[in-house]
């Protein structure tokens, strides 16, 4: 998912677009011009859609507010490589790592169809007691997988108390290991181990939003989907990583190390993606044999039951298949967003299915690692739920995303938001898990 990727386009045309109504698109000829709050945000080539301005600034917003004080001066060079991190993750009380057996995942001796859920923004926060509220709940919940940006890429240094993990500029690259930078990251990893949640955790996002690839392109020079062969751009990639993997390489809570959100590299030859998604993966294991390694890609490209819509085909750069095969990609992941991607609700089921039967082919199994529509939450992905768990291969579902009443208020509601404790949080948590 897309958190902050906003583009205004001038006013053109005068009726306003509703939230969530669509905005632009190859081949649309409406409006283009969002209630006022709202900006058009593209999703792809066919579909833009207008979104709340605020979305994801909300967290920032809050974040700057809050009363936590920058640190002296901890960053490190990338160039002085990782002595560090004796860092304060606490020690693993276990030594069971997640792993894979079959068709499954197996979590703390347990295997089994797990639910899930994602938060973006848990590592931007800087209140610890506010790391555990959502923790605590997600165990009550037993929601036991999160995914978290384990990214936020800036070019210049944000202002003081906004969370950043790594400073992209003139080629250069300085990771934050300081209190306003990956020590965040070292409270959301142990308070995970204290509250038995299993952590997803990427590099990088296709998206521009906490920097992702365009920041490194705006440091190294390129383009976007020169990013993926950039040999500069991809020797800091790589020690970031290593930043990354070496403060956790211990920590039983991490369920996986991902390499990126929602990677694409459209019009390319599916040979790029699938380059970069084997070499990548085999430096995580060459760092890290324990964890298990997955893409993060949104599912696109796949032969099986193909109906010839977008998705399914290799326009964006991957083949679905072709990357399940690398030996060091441990399971696949797939998105589903009909409203973002021109295709109904009830395409969902097939999309999942279809997944699934691909995953039980290559005899790995496969998470729907992000889904949401912005309205009827409960009788559209309801049914989308029971679809995973009925559908051999796919071991896991994890909804975008979660929400909670933090001590700065609501968390990012980007219309997909399900928060703690709503009657969509009944249907969608309560009611799932149960169903489990
Ligand atoms: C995998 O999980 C499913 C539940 O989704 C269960 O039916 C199946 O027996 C499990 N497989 C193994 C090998 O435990
Ligand atoms: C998780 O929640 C359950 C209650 O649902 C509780 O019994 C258990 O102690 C909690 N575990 C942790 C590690 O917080
Ligand atoms: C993410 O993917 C889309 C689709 O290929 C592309 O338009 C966009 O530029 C990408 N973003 C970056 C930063 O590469
Ligand atoms: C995707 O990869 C698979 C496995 O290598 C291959 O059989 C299939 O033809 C590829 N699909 C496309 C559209 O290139």
């Amino acid at each position: 998912m897309k958190t902050l990727t906003v583009f205004s386009i001038a006013t053109l045309a005068s009726a306003q677009v509703a939230p969530y109504g669509q905005c632009g698109g190859s081949g649309y000829t409406g409006s283009t011009v969002c209630e006022t709050g709202w900006v058009c945000q593209s999703q792809n080539e066919w579909y833009s859609q207008c979104v709340a301005s605020s979305s994801s600034t909300t967290t920032r917003a809050a974040i700057t507010t809050s009363t936590s004080t920058r640190s002296s001066t901890s960053s490190t060079k990338t160039t002085s490589s990782l002595t560090s991190s004796s860092s304060s993750s606490t020690v693993a009380s276990s030594t069971d790592f997640p792993s894979v057996t079959g068709l499954n995942f197996t979590i703390d001796g347990e295997t089994d169809y797990f639910a899930g859920t994602n938060a973006y923004w848990i590592g931007f926060l800087t209140d610890d007691d506010d790391v555990d509220l959502v923790m605590t709940h997600l165990n009550e919940s037993d929601l036991r997988i999160l995914r978290v940006w384990g990214f936020n890429d800036v070019n210049t240094v944000p202002s003081s108390g906004t969370v950043y993990y790594q400073l992209l500029s003139d080629g250069t690259a300085t990771i934050n290991t300081g209190s306003d930078g990956l020590e965040r990251l070292d409270y959301v990893v142990s308070s995970a181990e204290k509250h038995d949640i299993k952590l997803i955790i990427n590099f990088v996002n296709n998206w521009s939003d906490y920097g992702g690839m365009a920041a490194y392109v705006t440091a190294y020079g390129g383009t976007q989907t020169g990013w993926y062969t950039n040999a500069d751009i991809q020797a800091a990639y790589r020690n970031y990583i290593s930043a990354v993997v070496s403060r956790y390489i211990d920590s039983p809570a991490i369920l996986a190390w991902e390499l990126a959100n929602e990677p694409r590299c459209q019009g390319c030859d599916t040979s790029v993606i699938y380059d970069w998604v084997k070499s990548t993966s085999a430096y995580i294991k060459s760092l890290d044999s324990n964890h298990l390694v997955c893409i993060g890609d949104e599912g696109f490209g796949l032969d099986t039951d193909s109906d010839g819509s977008y998705p399914y085909t290799i326009g964006e750069g991957l083949n679905f298949t072709l990357n399940l095969g690398i030996e060091t990609i441990d399971f696949a992941t797939f998105h589903l967003y009909p409203d973002s991607w021109g295709t109904t609700d009830a395409w969902g089921d097939g999309w999942i299915t279809a997944h699934g039967a691909a995953c039980a082919a290559v005899g790995k199994p496969c998470i729907l690692e992000e889904y949401g529509v912005t309205s009827n939450h409960c009788s559209v992905e309801a049914p989308w739920q029971r679809t995973a768990l009925d559908t051999e291969g796919v071991t896991a579902d994890m909804f975008w995303q979660y929400g909670d009443t933090l001590s700065t208020g609501e968390t990012s509601d980007d219309g997909n938001t399900i928060y703690y404790g709503s009657s969509d949080f009944t249907c969608l948590v309560t009611d799932h898990v149960a169903a489990i």
